[in-house]
């Protein structure tokens, strides 16, 4: 039996939940002042001069002033060496005023993530990048939660999307969003969850299947109409500049998914931009609100 053509989809809408979640924010940095609490310290480090990395970075920062976090920013030219890298974020994981930090990626080729990630606190790691965090995922009381899976989480709570007992494939297994993401829906969302990378044969064959199909490749126009089912939701966490002289500032950003096609099929999808990646932002700042709560309850 086939269901019947959908004609409503929902588009799910991630700058009018990152913008509630920052009113949330905002009132209890409030409440927070007026008990004399200390207000959330964010610092970033910015490594080179990658203009994707400065404009997310310049969100970041525009993200704190909204809610009235002090933040900090910190610019290295990208001939740092990996020893001196390692040095400020010693310097960044003893300054008692600074709750959370995240040295934004990518960084230059000869500095090595995997060290330099690990080399930050765990309990200042808003990204939650590092592998204690990746750890706690599973563990009751996690600490902080990889800030672009606990985005796409809170999407689905926010638009009450069951993710129990569903069928969730993720299309990407990467170590900051596809592999924590995962798990978390394993965890948490109590969802039979399968993992798709490039090595998968047949990936349409799993993609029919998803109640819940996610996207998180960095390919764009993976997803196409003919791998997703009718009435499924569709999370597209993909965000890849598309350099053009037709786009006023000389590029576009595209999902993995061909939204126009396959917005149709769906019962909620997410549009890109303006759905997963404000929500990246929103958990930094709750990430941040944590961290310091933690440090400073
Ligand atoms: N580069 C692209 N996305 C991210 C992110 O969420 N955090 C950091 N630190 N770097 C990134």
């Amino acid at each position: 039996m086939t269901s019947a053509p959908q004609d409503t989809f929902t588009i799910i809408d991630g700058r009018k939940i990152s913008t509630d979640i920052k009113a949330e924010i905002i009132q209890k940095v409030i409440e927070r002042k007026a008990l004399n609490k200390k207000v959330p310290h964010l610092a970033i480090i910015l490594v080179g001069d990658d203009g994707a990395s400065q404009t997310y970075v310049d969100f970041k920062v525009k993200a704190c002033k909204e809610v009235g976090f002090h933040y900090t920013m910190m610019r290295f030219a990208d001939t740092i060496s990996e020893d001196k890298l390692m040095k400020h974020i010693d310097q960044v994981n003893r300054d008692e005023d600074v709750d959370g930090f995240i040295v934004q990626l990518p960084l230059p080729p000869n500095i090595s993530v995997e060290r330099i990630t690990e080399k930050i606190r765990p309990d200042k790691d808003v990204d939650g990048f590092t592998n204690r965090n990746f750890g706690s995922i599973v563990s009751k009381n996690p600490l902080l939660l990889p800030a672009t899976p606990f985005g796409v989480v809170e999407l689905l709570k926010r638009y009450n999307i069951p993710t129990e007992g569903k069928n969730v494939v993720v299309v990407g297994a990467s170590r900051l969003v596809g592999a924590p993401l995962s798990m978390m829906l394993v965890e948490e969302g109590k969802a039979t969850v399968t993992i798709c990378h490039k090595y998968t044969k047949d990936l349409k064959m799993y993609t029919l299947h998803a109640d819940i199909l996610v996207a998180a490749v960095g390919k764009p126009g993976l997803i196409t109409a003919d791998m997703v089912k009718q009435g499924a939701v569709v999370i597209d966490v993909g965000t890849t500049r598309v350099e053009g002289a037709q786009y006023k500032n000389g590029y576009t950003l595209k999902g993995d998914v061909e939204f126009k096609e396959v917005a149709p099929k769906t019962s909620f999808i997410t549009p890109v931009p303006g759905g997963v990646g404000p929500m990246t932002i929103a958990s930094l700042l709750l990430n941040t609100l944590r961290a310091t709560e933690l440090r400073n309850p």
